[in-house]
């Protein structure tokens, strides 16, 4: 029922968006952030943006990813014949010898899409570069605010899908870490520094990519009784519990993932050579 106090359904000042728009209600008493609240996002935004920095060059680079018995998790599994970790790794030569660009670029679209559609990573860049919103209790400086209603963000719902991908990635990833037992010579028995570095990285790869709420969904969602479903109830509670982590262990799998690819990096342009513990 209208009171004749709601305010108008129309904005006569668009110039004024967001709390400060004529349109919302009028709030005297303060009820917005002073503090340092930008500290959060501008860390944010300078982690991810060295993340970006690094990960371009190095995909780019196409040189210094392969030092047997180690590939870069960048340039794994290699889908074009110009790629040196091809008798190595678990490679299938899908794209042939037409590809001349950095093997690299073919495989990193799904773990990028997958990272940049999942939902902590969204609310991270959303607020870092774009404040948009910047904060919570804290003024919006867009006119206006559509959320994800509109394309081209309505695509970030195809999370899911590259949930898929990047289950396929964290296998053949796994599988790199396995051959990591090896020695240069492909002999299996071997364990180095680097064989520890893939283990690390593995399984935070792993508890990213499972923490995810796609994932959550998939194994607990859609049911009515719980009791009927013992083992998706496990599995549920399982990733509920890494869920709760999923901010923590979406930065440490970042870091991970390019601590790996750097120290393949050393090895394979001749700074040091891999320690071996047996
Ligand atoms: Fe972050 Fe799915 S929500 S990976």
């Amino acid at each position: 029922m209208a009171t004749g106090t709601e305010p108008p359904d129309t904005d006569p000042h668009p110039h004024l968006g967001g709390v400060r728009s004529p349109a919302r209600a009028a709030i005297d008493a303060p009820h917005l952030r002073t503090d340092r609240w930008w500290l959060a996002p501008a860390a944010t935004a300078a982690g991810l943006l060295a993340f970006i920095v690094y990960s371009t060059w190095r995909a780019f680079a196409d040189a210094d990813y392969y030092a047997a018995p180690y590939v870069s998790p960048f340039y794994s599994p290699c889908l074009a014949s110009n790629c040196a970790t091809m008798h190595a790794g678990p490679n299938a030569d899908l794209f042939g010898s037409w590809w001349a660009l950095s093997p690299a670029i073919i495989i990193l679209i799904f773990p990028l899409g997958f990272r940049l559609t999942c939902y902590y990573y969204r609310k991270a860049y959303y607020r870092g570069f774009w404040a948009s919103p910047p904060a919570c209790a804290v003024a919006e400086p867009h006119r206006t605010y559509t959320g994800e209603t509109r394309f081209p963000l309505i695509l970030q719902n195809v999370h899911r899908y590259f949930f898929y991908a990047a289950i396929l990635v964290a296998g053949v990833l796994t599988y790199d870490t396995v051959l990591s037992f090896r020695d240069e010579h492909y002999a299996w028995g071997h364990m180095g520094l680097g064989t520890v570095v893939f283990l690390v990285n593995i399984v935070l790869i792993w508890l990213y990519t499972l923490s995810c709420h796609s994932c959550r969904h998939i194994v607990g969602g859609k049911l009515k009784h719980f009791s009927r479903h013992p083992v998706r109830y496990r599995m549920w509670r399982f990733v509920g519990r890494l869920n709760a982590r999923h901010m923590q262990l979406a930065w440490a799998s970042l870091l991970s993932v390019a601590v790996a690819d750097f120290y393949v990096y050393l090895l394979a342009s001749g700074v040091f050579d891999d320690p071996r513990f047996f």
